[in-house]
């Protein structure tokens, strides 16, 4: 990771590179909180205890994966805030698309998806400032590169896997992390324009697909029927009435 520079647009970006690190996200909040300014970005070969969303946890072998987080200091509300996941989704769908060749499809509302099997997550973090606006966020992505079949348990390996693993090819960490930052510069001075959403949208794999929500710890079923221009899901359910998810999780049904 340490060759990075040589791929990254902007090459004065700061970035600290950790050899282990209970949790990215958790660093980069410490560093926010002390200050650290805008566009530092932090990166791990491994995580001791990765996060995902909704209190999970995100499996992160040594020098497999891409773990990085990325601070920002935004002037934004927190509505804008809410859409980086969906920047961020796009913005690595599209670098990992450069490289590989792939069609990475995005399962709202944080992770991406080749061939039916999830090879990355985002999770972002923010403080709230006195005014109501963003005092920082942390955006965090963890990409499978490396095989993981030797280091995912089964369970875990029925539903995710590695770029390496679907596509044969090989590329250097240092290149898809660089692309990945490189990509979400340019989405970045604008998310509130959401412009990103009509790409986030045709990279769907939710829509049009019957899905189990888990809200406050109940499950409906639902058919997701689109995304919103603020990236929630929108779901209608058998009576015909339709609702904007702009938190929890759908669970895709499957087909047969
Ligand atoms: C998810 O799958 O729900 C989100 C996973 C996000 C993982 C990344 S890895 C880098 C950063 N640090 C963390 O602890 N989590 C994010």
């Amino acid at each position: 990771m340490n060759d990075i520079k040589k791929y990254l647009d902007n090459k004065n970006r700061n970035i600290i590179f950790l050899d282990e690190i209970d949790s990215t996200n958790n660093y980069a909040k410490q560093l926010a909180r002390n200050g650290e300014s805008s566009g530092t970005v932090i990166a791990a070969k491994t995580q001791t205890a990765g996060k995902g969303r909704l209190g999970r946890s995100f499996c992160s072998p040594s020098g497999t994966g891409i773990y990085m987080s990325i601070i920002l200091r935004p002037d934004y509300d927190m509505e804008t805030v809410s859409l980086l996941t969906s920047c961020m989704s796009v913005a690595a769908a599209r670098a990992i698309d450069k490289l590989y060749g792939t069609d990475i499809k995005i399962k709202w509302v944080n992770d991406l998806y080749l061939n039916g099997r999830k090879i990355c997550g985002i999770l972002t973090e923010s403080a709230v400032n006195s005014h109501g606006k963003a005092d920082f966020a942390i955006i965090g992505i963890g990409i499978n590169v490396k095989s993981v079949k030797q280091f995912f348990p089964a369970d875990l390996l029925n539903i995710a896997s590695s770029l390496e693993d679907e596509t044969g090819k090989t590329f250097s960490l240092s290149e898809i992390s660089a692309g990945v930052i490189n990509e979400l510069e340019r989405i970045l001075p604008t998310p509130e324009r959401c412009d990103f959403m009509e790409e986030y949208r045709s990279r769907s794999c939710i829509i049009g697909r019957e899905v189990i929500i888990t809200k406050a710890d109940r499950e409906k079923t639902a058919k997701a029927v689109g995304i919103s221009d603020k990236a929630g899901l929108i779901v209608r359910y058998s009576d015909g009435t339709e609702e904007i998810l702009t938190s929890g999780e759908a669970r895709i049904k499957p087909l047969y």
